[in-house]
């Protein structure tokens, strides 16, 4: 087969980073790890780890060291120089005896409900500041900030180096999703198979409401095709659940997309809700599935009113053409215009505040508690169904 042109990007940093152990060496590895001394990963990490092991977040073979760790906070990159928005860091759990921590040469068996899941190399233990790690993240120490309030009840010690996949963490969305947990290596191998040459990616922890399909399909149109791509790691409580999302995902991918435009995959992480500099964790990673272009509209990963609308976007103008090597399509806040009779942004909609339909999240679970439809101006009717059955049967909206 010839070619695609131009040339796909290539991952982060050169080179799709690969942890899993070849199976000829699994049980050997499996033994081995059973003599180590073990560490239980919370399940927000779960994800982390297989990002790590299958290239998500190359050039990264493992949780950071002391100097990775701190070139981010300070400077937004690794100590190479590559942009980086956060730390991928292992902290060990509060209360773990200062005389019991691994020194570095110690392999540690990592946990996941109890079952081993990787080997990881110590190469550094450090002391990574909580307050000044809530700083430069997430840009405040208020511990409102779901971010924030998480790093306060963690361990002040971390350790670092890279890791080897022993078996996948549990899969907490169960086999009926399983055919959308596609790795870097099989999206990539999926767009080229597709001759996709521009690919979108598009991050989400959201059901799509018609503003999030204006955005696909606007985007769309100067690409040859979608990753919908939305994180199904933790997210904070009160958010919608990601089976429950997967469903709507499906029913307008269905109804509202030309077919074979758009792939439906899942992206392992955890919600960090670090706005601006999570925007560029979601643009690296991204790029490493293989997309060229990252959707970024407003507020993207943000909570409360944390950050400004735009700041997420802003944050891309601090790097050089070309060093994310993946584009970044800014998009203003969309909302429905009664007199336009469609989606629109104040770039292209010339009527006034009160034509415009737009809910906050807030405001779709209060109609939702409240049994009303959710107007079929914000959200699609299969989209509405599927919440309001969700809603119905106890589960969050
Ligand atoms: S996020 O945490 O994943 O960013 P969400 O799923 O709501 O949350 O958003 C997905 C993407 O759509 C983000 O890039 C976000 O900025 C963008 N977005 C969401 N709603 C709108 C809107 N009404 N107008 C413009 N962009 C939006």
């Amino acid at each position: 087969m010839s070619e695609p042109w131009p040339a796909p990007l290539p991952p982060y940093g050169g080179r799709l980073v690969d942890r899993r152990l070849p199976p000829a060496r699994s049980a050997e590895a499996a033994a081995e790890a059973r003599s180590l001394r073990a560490l239980e990963l919370p399940p927000r990490l779960w994800g982390e780890l297989e990002l790590i092991a299958d290239g998500g977040y190359s050039p990264l073979e493992g949780f950071m060291e002391e100097e990775d760790y701190l070139s981010v906070l300070e400077r937004m990159r690794l100590a190479s120089g590559l942009p980086w928005g956060l730390p991928v860091l292992l902290r060990l759990p509060e209360g773990w005896p200062a005389a019991e921590r691994p020194r570095p040469g110690e392999r540690l068996r990592l946990e996941a409900a109890g079952r081993a899941v990787a080997v990881l190399e110590v190469r550094g233990l450090f002391r990574a500041p909580k307050r000044r790690e809530a700083e430069q993240v997430f840009g405040t120490s208020d511990p409102a900030h779901p971010g924030v309030a998480r790093l306060e009840a963690e361990g002040e010690w971390a350790v670092g180096g890279p890791i080897r996949l022993l078996d996948d963490p549990p899969d907490r969305l169960g086999p009926r999703w399983a055919r959308y947990r596609l790795r870097p290596a099989q999206t990539r191998a999926l767009f080229r198979k597709l001759g996709w040459r521009r690919v979108v990616a598009f991050q989400t922890r959201n059901p799509i409401h018609r503003a999030h399909e204006y955005l696909l399909k606007c985007a769309l149109e100067i690409a040859d095709g979608l990753l919908v791509h939305p994180l199904v790691g933790e997210t904070r409580p009160g958010e919608v659940p990601p089976e429950t999302r997967l469903l709507a995902y499906e029913a307008v991918l269905r109804r509202r997309f030309a077919p074979g435009r758009a792939v439906l995959a899942l992206y392992p992480a955890a919600m960090r809700y670090a706005g601006p500099r999570e925007a560029l964790m979601h643009a690296v990673a991204r790029r490493n599935y293989g997309a060229t272009h990252l959707i970024v509209g407003r507020d993207h990963a943000g909570v409360g009113g944390f950050y400004g609308p735009y700041d997420a976007q802003r944050l891309f103008d601090r790097f050089a053409p070309g060093e994310l090597g993946i584009e970044i399509l800014r998009f203003e806040a969309a909302f429905y215009c009664r007199a336009c009779a469609g989606m629109a942004t104040a770039k292209t909609c010339p009527h006034g505040p009160e034509e415009r339909l737009s809910l906050s999240g807030t405001q779709v679970r209060e109609k939702l508690r409240r049994g009303e439809r959710l107007p079929g101006e914000f959200t699609r009717p299969e989209v509405a169904a599927v919440l309001e059955a969700a809603h119905a049967g106890g589960g969050e909206p």
